[in-house]
């Protein structure tokens, strides 16, 4: 590829070239037969527009509101691990780039920079995404140091019991190198961490006997808002509203845990009628262009969360990279609620778009 991107999508080859094949097939990659990580950008181009004319769109306003923080798009930054294999700043470069673009990063409990690290770094609106560690003092210790370094948020994340199986990974050995966010809290099956697989890393570490009813725990000890991202379906999306939590991030992990789980946008309708309003339906998944994030918000989410865009506009160009890929999403966004006659967030409607099931 010559010369700047023009695109999201043209980060993922200048990732690759960036990038030592191990790392790069990490970030890429999904679990087994990679369906899902197809359909989760391909079930988008089956979902049409329908834009009205005539509209006065000399001002397009994109800005929104997340759990009650406004922000410059309904486009944020998703959890993903191990930001300095993909540049030596890390997750100190992303969370710069969501400062400079007035959204939010969401932290991966799998971070290669310290909670603390991120928070001194810049004034960005942070959320902690959490795995839920075997010993729960542990995941407490965390909670506590995000709520200390000014997190607003806790992102629960329920579909990783177990690790998916990411055959790239297990093909090239992929080790997974120390996680700074257990420094200093002490545990042995972190620190034999060093240079084992990740799957032997989350079975040894990750609580796989975590359910519904420990979100009482998790409600007890932190005052922050609880989102639970990996909710699929209406009957998980029922039962999150009913043991209280704040917010749904509507995910399959980017393909990444379950293989033939639906693409994320197929399902996305589903689980926004089953909280019937009660709770703020956030949503990931395959999500590379303004229309994708577009027709998210018209099928009922608040907001989009970018998972490998972000990661290969930071191995590509490092806190620029970043930041040039949240400004196409909003760039394009912006362009499509022009042609579409939405002069703001508020006036994107289910009646913009047309899904297969429309047609049928
Ligand atoms: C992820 N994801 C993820 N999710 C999470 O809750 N904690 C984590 O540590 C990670 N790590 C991670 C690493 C990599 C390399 C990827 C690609 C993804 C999932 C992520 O938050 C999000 O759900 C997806 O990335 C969204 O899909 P797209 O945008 O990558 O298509």
């Amino acid at each position: 590829m010559e010369g700047e991107p023009v695109n999201v999508n043209e980060f993922q080859e200048l990732a690759k070239q960036a990038l030592p094949k191990m790392y790069y097939d990490f970030y890429n990659g999904g679990a087994e037969d990679q369906y899902t990580l197809k359909e989760n950008v391909e079930a988008f181009h089956r979902i049409t527009l329908r834009p009205r004319v005539l509209v006065d769109v000399s001002r397009i306003d994109l800005s929104t509101t997340v759990l009650g923080y406004r922000v410059s798009a309904p486009i944020m930054i998703a959890p993903t691990a191990r930001h300095k294999l993909a540049h030596s700043e890390g997750e100190v470069a992303t969370a710069r780039a969501a400062a400079s673009c007035n959204t939010i990063m969401v932290l991966s409990f799998m971070s290669t920079c310290t909670v603390e690290e991120v928070a001194s770094s810049c004034n960005a609106i942070r959320f902690f995404q959490l795995y839920v560690y075997k010993r729960r003092d542990v995941s407490a210790q965390l909670i506590q140091r995000a709520e200390r370094n000014g997190y607003k948020g806790i992102v629960l994340t329920v579909d990783a019991p177990r690790l998916g199986r990411r055959e790239a990974d297990i093909r090239n050995k992929m080790i997974a190198p120390q996680l700074k966010n257990f420094e200093g809290l002490i545990s042995a099956e972190v620190d034999n961490d060093k240079g084992s697989k990740i799957e032997a890393f989350v079975k040894g570490t990750f609580d796989a006997s975590l359910c519904w009813r420990d979100l009482g725990w998790l409600r007890s000890i932190t005052k922050l808002p609880i989102l639970i991202k990996g909710v699929l379906t209406r009957e998980d999306a029922i039962k999150a509203v009913e043991v209280g939590v704040d917010g749904i991030i509507v995910s399959n992990h980017g393909a990444r845990q379950l293989d033939y789980t639906p693409a994320t946008i197929s399902v996305l309708e589903e689980v926004v009628h089953a909280v019937v309003g009660k709770i703020p339906v956030l949503f990931d998944g395959g999500v590379r262009r303004g229309t994708d994030v577009f027709k998210a918000l018209a099928l009922g989410a608040q907001a989009v969360l970018v998972g490998r865009p972000v990661v290969y506009g930071l191995a590509a160009k490092g806190e620029y990279g970043v930041k040039r890929v949240i400004e196409m999403l909003k760039d394009e966004l912006e362009l499509t609620m022009a042609l579409s006659g939405c002069p703001s967030v508020k006036d994107i409607t289910r009646s913009h778009i047309r899904t297969e099931r429309d047609r049928l």
